[in-house]
């Protein structure tokens, strides 16, 4: 029986606690990878010591080699330069650009089975650049951002009500930009619509602050941006994959026709399974959601010719 294998490339603040996460969740092996000498190997070694404390029994291995990560079920790509106060996410375009590409050959080179989960922003570009490089099917190249944007947007809105963020189901679409669209109409909490319950003003002021999340975080830290969440989203996703979930979450993947866009990725819900990307939910959409998600569409066309990768 194989054991389950996740690989992290990229061992910063992301990638790290992507580990921790994939281990305090027991999904499987966790290979953690760095082209910097000793922090992938010192981080690994500091979450494998975790545990007996922690009660998991899986092998963490933190290299610089990626012959470490072969065979890997799921590769998680967080690998790149993190946004700085004032820098939007597509200042990182050019330079994240050449990472994801040399991560993405390498992955189809020894783990040319697995699911790629891509976190490197512009993450719309950047999957894209992973898309292409990899050759991989379009169900197993898939980009986190929706997990993470939803799960922003589901905190807020349980703040403004006093309930319990578990019970808020509510969904981003589209970029993981300042454009992306968190959906009001489809926003519930144990099926009560939102708008039942919160006023338009307040309603606008929380989409605002979704839209803006990630820039929230970076101007408090001021070096780096954010990890924990974004971490955890990406092994929600892994998780699903691992273990067969058929999660239905929003991710960004390569769309064929779907909510009439086509040869463009963009964050959609997706069932989500071991062969990766099973289907795309697909729904109909109001003029004002389908006008939002072209803004979305025209942002992303362009990052997409940007990276240069045809
Ligand atoms: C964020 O939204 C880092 O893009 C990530 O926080």
């Amino acid at each position: 029986m194989k054991r389950p294998k996740i690989t992290i490339i990229g061992a910063g603040n992301v990638g790290a606690t992507a580990a921790h996460w994939a281990l305090s969740r027991n999904l499987g092996d966790v290979v953690l990878l760095d082209v910097m000498a000793g922090i992938p190997q010192g981080k690994a070694l500091d979450l494998l010591q975790a545990g007996p404390v922690d009660g998991f029994c899986w092998r963490v291995v933190g290299s610089n080699d990626y012959r470490d990560s072969v065979d890997s079920d799921v590769v998680i790509i967080t690998a790149g330069l993190a946004r700085k106060p004032g820098m939007s996410r597509d200042d990182l375009l050019a330079k994240n650009v050449e990472i994801v590409k040399s991560c993405a050959e390498q992955t189809a080179r020894f783990s040319p089975n697995a699911v790629l989960i891509v976190v490197t922003n512009p993450i719309d570009a950047m999957v894209y650049t992973a898309y292409r490089i990899s050759g991989f099917p379009r169900q197993r190249v898939l980009g986190m951002a929706g997990v993470l944007d939803s799960a922003r947007y589901r905190t807020f809105l349980a703040a403004a009500l006093g309930v319990a963020p578990r019970d808020v189901n509510a969904m981003v679409m589209g970029i993981h930009g300042d454009n992306m669209l968190p959906l009001v109409r489809l926003a519930n909490v144990a099926g009560v619509p939102v708008s039942d319950l919160l006023d338009a003003e307040t309603l606008a002021e929380i989409v605002r602050r979704t839209q803006h999340g990630g820039a929230e975080i970076v101007n408090h830290l001021k070096s780096g941006s954010a990890f924990y969440a974004p971490g955890l989203a990406a092994i929600e996703m892994a998780e699903a994959i691992i273990n067969d979930g058929k999660r239905v979450l929003p991710c960004a993947v390569w769309l064929e026709g779907e909510f009439g866009i086509s040869e463009c990725f963009l964050g959609v819900p997706v069932v989500l399974g071991s062969a990766g990307v099973e289907r795309i939910v697909e729904f109909s959409l109001t003029d004002e959601e389908r006008a939002a998600l072209g803004e979305s569409e025209k942002i992303v066309r362009a990052q997409m010719q940007a990276t240069g990768i045809g």
